[in-house]
């Protein structure tokens, strides 16, 4: 397993990957223009040549926005995402934001282990009416 940065030849793999785990896609050409920002941290996790794992953090000025993070549903409770985080972690150096449905449980679980803190609460923010919870990780380099 690797952890490297995304390049515009993984736009497709990444999408389908983030598809393939129910999260709402954006189109490819958000994603490329994503990439293309020299300021946002965008990582892919690779066993061999496949990719298992992609995370997206917008840089925001003020702190980072981890905004997707998916893996692939047969490589997942082996330390991937945790890994994943880890690495954006070190990239980013500042305040990282997130938000996650309260029905989330494994994303939730997974930022409460990193050592993620709830900020605050959005009721009923998403189409189902569940709450959107505000977490942040200070990673004290800032
Ligand atoms: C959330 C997600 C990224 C976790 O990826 P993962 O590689 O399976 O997570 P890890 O193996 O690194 O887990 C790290 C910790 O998170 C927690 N965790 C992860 N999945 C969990 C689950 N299904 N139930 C409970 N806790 C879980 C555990 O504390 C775990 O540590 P442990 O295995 O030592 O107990 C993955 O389930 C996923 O892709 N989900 C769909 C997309 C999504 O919801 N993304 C988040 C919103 S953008």
């Amino acid at each position: 397993m690797h952890i490297s940065t995304l390049s515009l030849a993984d736009v497709e793999d990444a999408r389908d990957l983030i598809v393939a785990s129910g999260l709402k896609p954006y189109t490819l050409a958000i994603y490329s223009h994503a990439l293309a920002n020299p300021n946002n941290i965008s990582l892919g996790v690779w066993r061999q040549r496949d990719l298992v794992g992609v995370m997206f953090l917008r840089y925001t000025h003020e702190a980072y926005d981890l905004d997707q993070i998916a893996i692939k549903k047969r490589e997942r409770r082996q330390g991937v995402a945790r890994a994943l985080v880890k690495a954006g972690t070190q990239r980013a150096r500042q305040r990282i934001e997130l938000e996650v449905s309260e029905a989330n449980v494994a994303a939730r679980a997974l930022y409460e282990s990193l050592g993620f803190v709830h900020v605050g609460t959005r009721p009923k923010y998403y189409a189902d009416g569940c709450a959107a919870l505000l977490m942040n990780l200070e990673t004290g380099d800032a």
